[in-house]
């Protein structure tokens, strides 16, 4: 069994990642609803990787005979001013999803939970991805993209770097 103070940690990150899906999934409804089909498909794409990963957690914690418990998530906001705040504010909570599991990860290694320790070195490096990927998006957009955004719109996609499905344990 996960020792009570892991097994709480694990659950706080099944509330991230699922609020982490809502929130990608409000952002790619107000994409959408503004004309940004390539914004708004990243988007939903993404939104379904974070329901991945709150399903990897629950499937462990339940893997581990504890008890994973699902949450109502925080509403997420519904009006992001432009494309390049929109994506500020996903580095930003990449950045804070990767301080999350680096906690776990301090956590772990203190409790000696090794099994732990392990399950989550994919999310260590799913978190560089993330946000490294959130970050070239940036970059595209400081270099083109605010003068041209419906050339930024259309490729968007082409940026994506990791395969789109994983399965869902590990
Ligand atoms: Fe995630
Ligand atoms: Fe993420």
């Amino acid at each position: 069994m996960l020792k009570k103070n892991l097994e709480d940690i694990c659950n706080r990150q099944v509330e991230r990642e699922g609020y982490s899906s809502s929130l990608y999934l409000s952002m790619a409804s107000w994409a959408e609803v503004n004309g940004y089909s390539g914004v708004a498909e990243w988007l939903y794409v993404q939104s379904d990787e974070e329901r991945m990963h709150m399903l990897k957690f629950i499937r462990y914690i339940n893997e581990r005979d504890s008890k994973a418990l699902v949450p109502a998530f925080e509403k997420p906001e519904t009006d992001f001013s432009t494309v390049e705040a929109l994506f500020q504010q996903v580095l930003k909570h990449e950045q804070f999803v990767t301080a999350s599991i680096n906690e776990i990860v301090a956590l772990a290694l203190e409790e000696k939970d090794f099994n732990t320790y392990n399950f989550l070195q994919w999310f260590v490096n799913e978190q560089i991805e993330e946000e490294s990927s959130a970050s070239i998006i940036l970059d595209k957009l400081r270099l083109a993209g605010n003068d041209n955004l419906y050339q930024f719109d259309r490729d968007i996609m082409s940026l994506r770097t990791s395969a789109p499905a994983t399965p869902a344990t590990t």
